[in-house]
């Protein structure tokens, strides 16, 4: 239990014998504030809310409660005013915290709030055939931290790569590649010449509308089976898998389901009918539809007037498998802004067919990549390998390391990890909403709020550890005074700060409140580090000091960890 937990639950029993048992523990600690300045106190109480049930004046209650509340954490309790303001016993507390990290290790922040509950989370989700994008960079690195951090309330992640691998665009690609195709290219750059293949399809098509409705028929072909359509299909689909498992590989994200659009081909016509049956589809311009004009939002597509399915129809039957196959306590898709709307109409169209359950999934939007202000785009010919971002990171970092620690072990792996580690950085510190702006130098730095930043601080902390030959205890033996200053103190709150901040994180299901803790817990390390003496100490106090850097270690590898980043120990 925190410390702040421990002062509130002394609170609420002081007020239980004062008569009052209206407060749990939980109001109390809610009602918590922070002093203005640290001279008044660490918690202030405020007693406006209890004139009421105790019919005095808030000063009063102030300091009868001051002269009830002591012990352990505190040293202190003083009445200010309506306000009873607590001084913590620092050193008490620096016991406290550390033993528990040092105790439990990666496990600290751990919670069984989602109790073994499955989350199946869409994730990634690029489509086949086209380039991997930023927007799928984004959802893949957003996406798989969500999933860290739900795991680590106690709830079981499903991660899902919702492949993009149906729909009328692989029609068209089907009759690009059987007029103008050639196997060997497809099979030497898969993605590129997919994609240029797709490009002249949508420039022949100005001179030659007929490729239209070729494009409709090979998709109807695909829907219905034909042998030919789903050879070079599967062939697409396989290929581009390839090339998508590289960025994976490298990013160290894997799944547990890779049921694409297509995987629902079978499911859909039991959409249909549960639709046809809850009189919901109605006809539109010979296509069906379920009417939203209730809820202010356009009708939701579900079948085109040439009988060709939608991505709305498939969304809606891998809503349906999900909900049978994980009696999801939350099912998340986190998927670009852009689609809002989609998923607005795919929560209705579910709630108006009598699925409570709708509720329980979240739409997690997030914002686009800018590049000097605009979109970074893989349209029309200015594409932007994302192989090619992370190559060249992995690259800049290896320069460095080549400059700084030219005889480090391992320096492929480092440099790999240090450089993928920007990537997903520069993204997850901001709130994911936010667009971003792409910048090499700011992702790569050592010194900003960088991934770099916060790994290098992680390894010097780990050498501290080697050259001090710390040894690993999973309790803390504090030696008095050796902690005492306010560059310890900041860190210790901080360390015990983070079970809070993952809690946040997962109700939020933002992943920023990681990024910018990790950056807040580095920096104040570093503070400590560069104004206190560590290794020139006497054994005791250097032992003290080193369990402090123990518990800092433990807790910025397993920030880093939740955000999908490796923390090495020597860079
Ligand atoms: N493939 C889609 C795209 O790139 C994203 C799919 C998101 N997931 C979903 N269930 N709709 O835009």
């Amino acid at each position: 239990m925190s410390y702040k937990h421990q002062v509130a639950e002394k609170i609420a029993s002081a007020l239980t014998s004062l008569g009052v048992d209206s407060f749990t523990m939980e109001n109390v600690y809610a009602m918590l504030e922070t002093p203005p300045n640290p001279a008044m106190g660490d918690i202030a109480f405020p007693c406006f809310q209890l004139a009421k049930a105790l019919r005095k004046a808030p000063p009063m209650i102030a300091a009868e409660l001051a002269g009830q509340i002591i012990g352990s954490p505190l040293k202190e309790a003083k009445a200010v005013g309506p306000y009873v303001n607590f001084f913590l016993d620092q050193e008490d507390v620096a016991i406290q915290v550390i033993g528990t990290i040092l105790a439990q290790g990666s496990q600290y922040g751990d919670s069984n709030q989602g109790k073994g509950r499955k989350v199946p989370i869409d994730l990634s989700s690029p489509n086949i055939a086209k380039p991997f994008s930023m927007g799928h960079l984004r959802s893949t690195v957003i996406g798989n931290a969500i999933a860290n951090i739900m795991e680590k309330q106690g709830y079981e992640p499903v991660r899902i790569n919702h492949l993009g691998d149906w729909g009328t665009q692989f029609g068209k690609l089907i009759v690009a590649y059987r007029l103008w195709g050639d196997e060997a290219k497809v099979k030497a750059e898969p993605i590129k010449e997919l994609l240029s293949l797709y490009v002249r399809f949508h420039e022949e098509v100005e001179n030659d509308p007929t490729l239209e409705d070729q494009g409709r028929e090979w998709f109807k072909k695909l829907e219905d089976g034909d042998a030919e359509a789903e050879h070079l299909w599967t062939w697409f689909r396989e290929e581009s898998l390839k090339e998508f498992m590289k960025i994976y590989d490298l990013m160290n994200v894997s799944f547990d389901s890779t049921n694409g659009e297509a995987f629902y081909n079978d499911k859909m016509d039991r959409v249909v009918t549960l639709l046809e049956e809850k009189g919901l589809l109605t006809e539109s311009d010979g296509a069906m539809v379920v009417n939203l004009d209730e809820y202010n939002m356009p009708p939701c597509l579900i079948k085109k007037s040439d009988g060709a399915t939608l991505y709305a129809t498939r969304d809606l039957a891998a809503a349906l498998f999900r909900h049978e196959s994980y009696d999801f306590a939350k099912a998340l898709y986190v998927v670009g802004n852009e689609q809002r709307l989609h998923f607005q109409q795919l929560y209705k169209v579910l709630e108006k067919m009598g699925y409570s359950w709708s509720a329980d999934m979240h739409h997690i939007p997030f914002g686009m990549m800018l590049k000097d202000g605009k979109k970074m785009s893989t349209r029309k010919g200015k594409v932007v390998l994302l192989e090619e971002v992370l190559a060249q990171a992995i690259a800049d970092v290896q320069k460095v390391i080549e400059e700084k620690n030219p005889s480090l072990a391992n320096k492929e792996e480092v440099s790999r990890q240090v450089g993928v580690g920007a990537v997903i950085f520069h993204d997850l510190k901001n709130y994911r909403l936010n667009d971003i702006n792409f910048s090499w130098e700011e992702m790569l730095t050592f010194e900003g709020e960088t991934g770099p930043y916060v790994q290098y601080t992680h390894a010097r902390a780990c050498s501290l550890l080697r050259k001090g030959n710390y040894q690993p205890s999973s309790a803390a033996s504090l030696t008095p005074g050796s902690l005492d200053g306010k560059e310890a103190w900041a860190v210790i709150t901080l360390l015990n700060g983070f079970p809070e901040v993952i809690d946040r994180a997962a109700a939020n299901f933002d992943p920023s409140q990681i990024g910018k803790y990790v950056i807040d817990l580095a920096q104040s390390f570093n503070k400590f580090y560069a104004n206190v003496r560590i290794l020139a100490e006497e054994e005791g106090i250097k032992a003290s000091r080193l369990q402090l850097v123990a518990a800092v270690v433990c807790v910025l590898k397993e920030g880093l960890r939740l955000m999908g980043l490796a923390a090495p120990e020597e860079m």
